[in-house]
C-alpha cells in the first residue's frame, strides 16, 4: 500500500509592514510551487479608505479580513499555499489557524530602523510609514505552542527566501 502525498501546510508570512512580507511571500511560494495570495488584497474598501487616510484599523474592521484569508487558507484543504498577512496579534493568528488546513507563520523579524528604511524608500504604497511605530507595539511574537518560525531579514530577499526555505515544513 502506497500513502498519499504528505499534507502541506498554508504558511503565512507574517510581520510588520515594510518586513518583507511580499516580497518574500512570493519568492517562497514560487519556490514551492504552490500559489501565493496577497492579504492586502482581502480587505474591503472601507479599510483600504481608512488606511489610505492614515488611521490604524481596529479589531472590528479586521474581522472580515481575517475571515476572508481564512477562507482562502481552508480552500487549500492540504495542498499547501502562501499567504502574506501582517498577522501580529496572537488573537489574529488564533483566526486563521481555526480552520481544519495546517497553517504554518513565518515571522520576518528585523530591526525598526532597518524596516524603516526599506519603508522609506518604497513609494507609493498606502501603508504610510509614520504608522510603523503602532505596528511595533501591536506586534506579539510567535508564541513556543504556536507552528511556526523566525526569520531575520538581514540581506537581500533571495538570501531570506533561502532562510525561509530552510524554516518551513517540506
Ligand atoms: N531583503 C530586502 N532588501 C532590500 N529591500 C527589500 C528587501 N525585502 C523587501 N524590500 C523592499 O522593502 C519594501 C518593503 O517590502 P514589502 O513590500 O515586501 O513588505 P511588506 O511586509 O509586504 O509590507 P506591507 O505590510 O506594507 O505590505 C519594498 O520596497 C521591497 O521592495
Ligand atoms: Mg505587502
Amino acid at each position: 500500500m502506497t500513502a498519499g502525498p504528505a499534507p502541506r501546510p498554508v504558511i503565512v508570512v507574517m510581520g510588520v509592514s515594510g518586513s518583507g512580507k511580499s516580497t518574500v511571500g512570493g519568492l517562497l511560494a514560487e519556490r514551492l510551487g504552490v500559489p501565493y495570495a496577497e492579504a492586502d488584497d482581502f480587505h474591503p474598501a472601507a479599510n483600504i479608505a481608512k488606511m489610505s487616510a492614515g488611521h490604524p484599523l481596529d479589531d472590528a474592521d479586521r474581522a472580515p479580513w481575517l475571515d476572508a484569508i481564512a477562507e482562502w487558507i481552508t480552500g487549500r484543504g492540504d495542498l499547501g499555499g502562501v499567504v502574506s498577512c501582517s498577522a501580529l496579534r496572537r488573537r489574529y493568528r488564533d483566526r486563521l489557524r481555526a480552520g481544519t488546513t495546517p497553517v504554518f507563520f513565518l515571522h520576518l523579524d528585523g530591526s525598526p530602523e532597518l524596516i524603516a528604511a526599506r519603508l522609506a524608500a518604497r513609494m507609493q504604497h498606502f501603508m504610510p510609514p509614520g504608522l510603523l511605530d503602532s505596528q511595533f507595539a501591536a506586534l506579539e511574537p510567535l508564541a513556543p505552542d504556536e507552528a511556526g518560525a523566525v526569520v531575520t531579514i538581514d540581506g537581500g530577499p533571495q538570501q531570506i527566501t533561502e532562510r525561509a526555505l530552510a524554516a518551513v515544513p517540506r
